[in-house]
């Protein structure tokens, strides 16, 4: 990463303070990823429980956008520069574009949750990677899983039949 700084957290290596700082930097380009794609699946999604779907995303959209303010000020408040533009963004991100542009409600619901799986299993990754570096950037992702965990299960409550199957679309 660029642009390290004279100074840490007090307390911390200038060492600890970067190895802390990369895996939240990595966050940050994950969840910025996951704020653009709730917005492009509350544009894009069609047919029954339109309404439902476009209304319940914006407040993720809303949560998550503050996760990405409160993990670029961590990596700042440890010395180090947070990058946050569209190039280091496209540069940075692992996975696939997200697949679907207009699609029916339950294509999006699907395409979705696949995302966070990811996001959810990653984010997991680095709060264990936390552990022995910087218990303060740990406990942040903590609450962040806990909010992230809850939308994934917002959006697999539309998948889920009663016998707690998660079903597929159609999409192919
Ligand atoms: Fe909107």
């Amino acid at each position: 990463m660029d642009n390290k700084a004279k100074f840490t957290a007090p307390g911390l290596s200038s060492n600890e303070g970067a190895a802390a700082a990369g895996v939240l930097q990595d966050r940050l380009t994950a969840l910025t990823d996951l704020q653009l794609t709730l917005k492009h699946v509350h544009w894009n999604v069609v047919g029954p429980n339109f309404i439902a779907v476009h209304k319940m995303l914006d407040p993720q959209v809303k949560a998550v956008r503050k996760m990405v303010d409160d993990t670029a000020e961590r990596i700042a408040t440890l010395g180090m520069s947070p990058m946050g533009t569209l190039g280091a963004l496209a540069r940075d991100r692992g996975g696939d574009e997200y697949p679907l542009a207009r699609a029916e409600t339950m294509a999006h619901l699907e395409a979705l949750d696949h995302v966070y799986d990811n996001v959810i299993s990653q984010h997991r990754q680095a709060m264990n990677k936390l552990e022995d570096i910087d218990l303060v950037s740990q406990d942040m992702l903590i609450e962040q899983l806990a909010k992230l965990e809850q939308f994934q299960w917002f959006v697999r409550a539309h998948r889920e039949d009663p016998s707690g199957t998660l079903t597929s679309s159609t999409m192919g």
